[in-house]
């Protein structure tokens, strides 16, 4: 598998005649590149990830895969779905084998591989989603996330070249949430390319390298610090500013930062700090005892 360049131009899509959840959104989903799509509830961020993925229709519009537009023939759209695999927000729109292994195995049944081959293919995706143990679960026994990995493991398992997540992080604590951006890292790293949705924006801040937010039907795109200071969208959007973002905004403000700090991690927020503490050398209070 290899990183692929998807794109999604002037979309528009609507379930019902008249009223459009899409109007006019784009997705620039560069190869190797981090994509978060943020947008508040029933913003359309689902339906606009089922676009990319083939699995809706739009009324209007272009989705390419390095340049070229879906082909929507049976055939076209079976290659295309393969390549560019989308987990869906609920676990349980997709899965629905009596345990975890056939569930996995699924896809890569379908595509006529050999029975070595699945097998590989199965417990390489087992082992990247740390599921191994689960193998002969039934799937309705397991917890929502460890369902939530099951179909994620699914999807790796069609070694796709992009992998769309819906809301991957929801109702995952947060040692499976840093476990998942890992397994993610190792994805990246054998030549996927990641892009998921979610209304977390500290997330988006410290994970991604491209920032789409979704809103009345349209999206803008950029580098996360550009969206983040971005207020008058952020509202618009129903979104709140990373607590980072706002820390250091104000950190500027009472000058103790200079005007060019934009950390993305916390790690890098006290990095800015101690520099900002070296280059300006604490005063000592007048009445303060010199050694
Ligand atoms: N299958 C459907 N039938 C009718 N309306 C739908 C369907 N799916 C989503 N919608 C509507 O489309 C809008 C966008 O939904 P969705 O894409 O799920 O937003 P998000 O993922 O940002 O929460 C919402 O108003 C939602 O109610
Ligand atoms: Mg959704």
């Amino acid at each position: 598998m290899s990183h692929r360049h998807l794109t999604g131009s002037d979309l528009h899509y609507g379930y019902e005649r008249g009223v459009e959840v899409l109007r006019g959104a784009d997705l620039d989903v560069a190869p190797g590149s981090r994509v978060a799509l943020l947008g508040a509830n029933g913003s359309g961020k689902s339906t606009l990830l089922q676009c990319l993925a083939g699995t809706l229709r739009p009324d209007a519009g272009d989705v390419s895969l390095d340049g070229r537009p879906i082909d929507r023939s049976r055939r076209g759209l079976r290659a295309h779905r393969q390549a560019v695999q989308l987990v869906f927000q609920d676990p349980d729109d997709q899965l629905f084998s009596a345990d975890v292994a056939e569930d996995v195995a699924y896809g890569p049944v379908n595509l006529g591989l050999s029975a070595t081959e699945v097998r590989e293919r199965v417990d390489r995706a087992l082992d990247l989603l740390h599921i191994t143990n689960l193998r002969n679960r039934p799937t309705h026994q397991l917890s929502f996330g460890q369902r939530k990995r099951v179909a994620i493991a699914g999807a790796v398992a069609m070694r796709p070249c992009v992998l769309l997540l819906d809301e991957p992080t929801a109702g995952i604590d947060p040692c499976g949430v840093d476990a998942l951006f890992d397994t993610l890292a190792d994805l990246e790293r054998a030549g996927t390319t990641v892009a998921l949705s979610t209304h977390d924006t500290a997330l988006a801040l410290e994970w991604a390298d491209s920032v789409a937010v979704m809103s009345a039907g349209v999206t803008r795109q950029d580098r996360p610090s550009i969206i983040f200071s971005d207020s008058g969208l952020l509202q618009q959007a129903h979104l709140k500013a990373p607590w980072l973002t706002t820390l250091a905004r104000d950190l500027v403000l009472d000058g103790i930062l200079p005007p060019d700090a934009a950390p993305t991690t916390p790690e890098q927020l006290r990095s800015a700090l101690r520099s900002a503490a070296v280059d300006r050398p604490r005063t000592v209070p007048a009445n303060s005892v010199m050694p």
